[in-house]
């Protein structure tokens, strides 16, 4: 019988993650679990409970405070609940985007947040999405994907995530969060993005989506075979 696999995909904003993931999960039939948006729930409630994005004890006492669970709905998506709270919608505004990355670099953050991640893909079946999935949470993950792209065509994504939200931005804009997300992640002291050393490298710029998942499906399904 073919393995439940640990999958890891990490990489910077825009890299076409999320939508990656998503359809690779479903191509496999496991679980698909967005890692940030654990961190941007935690920045989520430390906005409204008025706490400071400067403050890292408090948003460490913060991160192991929420409740955090996902759940399946009939979209076909696993959705992110705080509290007893979805709020996977209210974590994607640019403004939370910036938060949880600048939350995301303190150790106090991180360590609340890293037992319930282990927990959620320790089964197998998973395909884990976010920044050290390959290279903290689960360094013996079965397959680790490192996806990245130009920043122009990363920037052209996030543009167009954002206008399906109805969030209309300048592209220059759009660019310089993406730019400046990307330099908080990769120059954080903790747990930086950074590719594992077994990780296979995707530069998606001239994939089509549909060609970055039947990749990386192939490679998951051959490993799933040798157990
Ligand atoms: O994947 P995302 O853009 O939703 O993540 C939001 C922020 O959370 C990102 O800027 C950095 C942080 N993050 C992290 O530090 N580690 C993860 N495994 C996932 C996200």
């Amino acid at each position: 019988m073919n393995q439940k696999l640990i999958v890891a995909i990490d990489g910077p904003a825009g890299s076409g993650k999320s939508t990656v993931t998503h359809l690779l999960a479903r191509k496999l039939g496991y679980v698909h679990i967005d890692t940030g948006a654990l961190y941007r729930a935690v920045a989520l409630k430390a906005k409204e409970l008025g706490i400071s994005y400067d403050d890292a004890p408090a948003l460490g006492r913060c991160a192991l405070s929420c409740r955090l669970e996902f759940q399946w709905l009939n979209d076909d998506r696993n959705h992110v609940f705080l509290d007893g709270k979805n709020v996977s919608s209210l974590i994607r505004t640019p403004e939370i985007s910036m938060a949880a990355s600048k939350i995301s670099a303190y150790p106090e953050v991180r360590d609340a947040l890293l037992g319930l991640q282990r927990q959620l893909g320790e089964k197998g079946g998973v395909v884990l999405e976010g920044r050290d999935i390959g290279t903290v949470v689960f360094p013996n993950a079965h397959a680790k994907f490192f996806l990245t792209a130009s920043v122009d065509s990363r920037a052209r994504r996030r543009a167009v995530e954002l206008e399906e939200k109805g969030v209309y931005l300048d592209f220059e804009e759009v660019k310089k969060q993406v730019v400046d997300r990307d330099r908080g992640d990769t120059e954080r002291k903790v747990a930086p993005l950074k590719k594992a050393a077994d990780a296979l490298e995707v530069d998606t710029t001239n994939m089509t989506v549909g060609q970055v998942v039947d990749t990386l499906a192939m490679i998951v399904e051959e490993r799933s075979k040798r157990g």
